[in-house]
């Protein structure tokens, strides 16, 4: 079979914040690149973010990026890489004035500035009072600025592939990338882009968990791309959940309702939050406040029927306030929970938000992996940005407001250095036929017709896993039943078919490819969360309760090869400023 090619300077697979920020940067610079989306690209889930984007640009109160800096060290658990933090804290004013100047309809301050709020873990003075730094378009930031970017990249004459699915990286023997084989959904064709760089800009993978803030499109695809070509994913135990889901759906509930006044009470009508936080209160930082919620509901003191979850008070606010900050939270919960959270409150309950690890990249966006346990070196061609990538700025535990951050600051870096590169890269290097056939191999796997399993039956089971075994509160009894699962389930997924292919849309196929990615995350995320016996940010053991920096102040590697873990320092120094030394984490 004869499959067709294109050839582009730049490939990029995800059409998010991330993806579009990159490709604006490349295309602008005149490259030849192609962007390619599961989906249509403004229903990529960076449409989804709302509360805002962090930059220190002091529009209500005091503020710098040295402060800001600080938060997102002492969020992450001082896990992540500060040279990356501080890169990202500089350039985040920047980054969000360009927003500005491209059309993204923030909210205003009545002088005109953009509006900033209050959002959890933030301070003044290096761990002061609240401070008031995440860019906000009402609760419709991310939406904002999707279509923004969207905009702009058709203006700069990017080159969409809408509706295409990645199946996997294309190399040479060398190691270089040198593309993906990609499928159109509509019509089941593959085609082969070929290109002198790629950017994975394919976003997290929420779907791992059943009760979730993601779109179903968040299935890890890049990640389990990178992972198939022998590169290693850094720090998968760390998962973020959000305190505020609405109660058994999951759909998001912005930290932005608690930057506006918002507060939690449990079923005694007690404001929790004051034992658990006493300084920060309701805007600690996402891993205290999920613990909180689910320590009130497992001692018995949660709401409702069955003590199950707890309250988010909006309603003191005034209808003028909830309408105006967070129209879009006010149409949710009339529309899933048929009442109005500016007189009722919203009955909450921790859901699975965000993956903190990913593919190892530096501050360029370059993928790095450890060279047979020697110093690390850039996979040729490979880029990686965003949700998909670990670079790391969010180590342990992100901060609310610094994932849009990290899209727009680290698009940008991996952009630009990409356009350094493509400077002294003037041919596309030859393809490795056997390589498309390995990436084909995939695809056509699907093509059975028999077996007893169906993907939509294993990926249920997943997700009832990793909740039931890789949640909020860990043990060594529990993370090992959990591996014990996945590699179960993934020798059943050998055993899974499609239904009658000639009655079921192409969509099927999308479907069992994109849990073949989820098994491959899921069992990076819950080997390693077994294998780190300590408790840091978002990975809290029963069995280490402690923070255990002599030990395990490094960063996770796993390896899909022999499911193999490895482990590289984090890096503590900054490139202008002093580090930040790990103290103990109190909010
Ligand atoms: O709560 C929120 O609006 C989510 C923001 C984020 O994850 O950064």
């Amino acid at each position: 079979m004869t499959i067709p090619r294109r050839k582009f300077d730049t490939l990029i697979i995800g059409a998010g914040g991330g993806g579009l920020r990159a490709a604006l940067q490349l295309a602008q610079a005149e490259a030849h690149v192609a962007v390619v989306s599961k989906v249509f690209p403004t229903r990529s889930h960076t449409v989804a973010a709302q509360g805002g984007v962090n930059a220190a640009l002091a529009n209500v109160l005091p503020d710098n990026w040295h402060w800001h800096m600080f938060d997102t060290v002492k969020g992450s658990d001082y896990l992540g890489d500060q040279d990356a933090i501080e890169y990202m804290c500089r350039a985040a004013p920047r980054v969000v004035y360009e927003l500005e100047h491209m059309g993204v309809p923030f909210s205003r301050l009545d002088n005109g500035k953009i509006y900033q709020r209050a959002f959890g873990g933030q301070s003044r003075n290096f761990g002061g009072e609240q401070a008031a730094r995440t860019c906000a378009a009402a609760d419709r930031t991310g939406h904002a600025i999707l279509h923004s970017l969207y905009q702009q990249n058709i203006r700069a004459r990017t080159h969409f592939f809408d509706e295409y699915f990645a199946i996997d990286l294309l190399r040479d023997a060398e190691g270089n990338v040198l593309g993906a084989l990609v499928l159109e959904i509509a019509t089941g064709e593959p085609l082969v882009i070929e290109s002198k760089t790629t950017l994975l800009a394919t976003g997290g993978a929420g779907q791992l968990f059943r009760t979730n803030t993601n779109a179903l499109i968040n299935t890890g695809d890049g990640m389990a791309m990178a992972l198939r070509a022998g590169i290693p994913l850094q720090d998968m135990e760390f998962f973020q959940f959000h305190p505020t889901g609405i109660a058994g759906k999951g759909m998001l509930i912005t930290e932005g309702a608690r930057g506006e006044g918002g507060y939690l009470l449990n079923g005694e009508g007690e404001r929790f939050m004051e034992r658990y936080a006493p300084k920060a209160k309701d805007l600690a930082s996402r891993d205290v406040v999920s613990r909180a919620i689910y320590t009130e509901v497992q001692e018995g003191r949660g709401c409702g029927p069955q003590k199950d979850h707890v309250l988010l008070k909006l309603d003191h606010l005034g209808v003028d306030v909830v309408s105006k900050r967070l129209p879009g939270i006010r149409e949710t919960v009339k529309t899933f929970l048929y009442m109005d959270p500016a007189e009722t409150p919203i009955p909450v309950y921790p859901t699975a938000h965000y993956t903190m690890g990913g593919i190892p990249t530096n501050r360029y966006g370059q993928v790095v992996v450890p060279e047979h346990n020697g110093p690390e070196e850039p996979v040729l061609g490979l880029y990686a940005a965003g949700e998909c990538a670990c670079v790391s700025v969010h180590g342990a535990n992100r901060l609310g407001g610094n994932s849009l951050l990290d899209i727009l600051v680290f698009g940008r870096a991996a952009a630009n250095h990409i356009i350094e590169h493509l400077k002294e890269t003037r041919y596309h290097r030859a393809l490795n036929d056997d390589s498309v056939e390995q990436a084909m191999a995939r695809l056509t796997r699907w093509d059975r017709r028999e077996g007893s399993e169906t993907i939509d039956g294993l990926k249920r089971e997943l997700q009832t896993c990793m909740e039931k075994y890789c949640g909020v509160f860990r043990n060594e009894t529990i993370l090992q039943q959990g591996v014990d699962k996945v590699i179960e389930l993934e020798q059943r997924l050998q055993n899974a078919y499609i239904k009658d292919h000639s009655k079921v849309f192409n969509t099927a196929r999308i479907e069992a490819l994109e849990l073949e990615n989820l098994m491959d995350i899921a069992l990076a995320t819950v080997k390693s969360a077994l294998e780190r016996r300590e408790s840091r940010g978002a990975h809290s053991r029963v069995d280490h309760p402690d923070r255990d920096d002599a030990q395990w102040m490094r960063h996770s590697l796993f390896y899909k090869e022999g499911r193999r873990m490895d482990y590289k320092p984090v890096r503590l120094k900054p490139v202008t400023v002093d580090t930040f030394p790990p103290k103990p984490r109190v909010y």
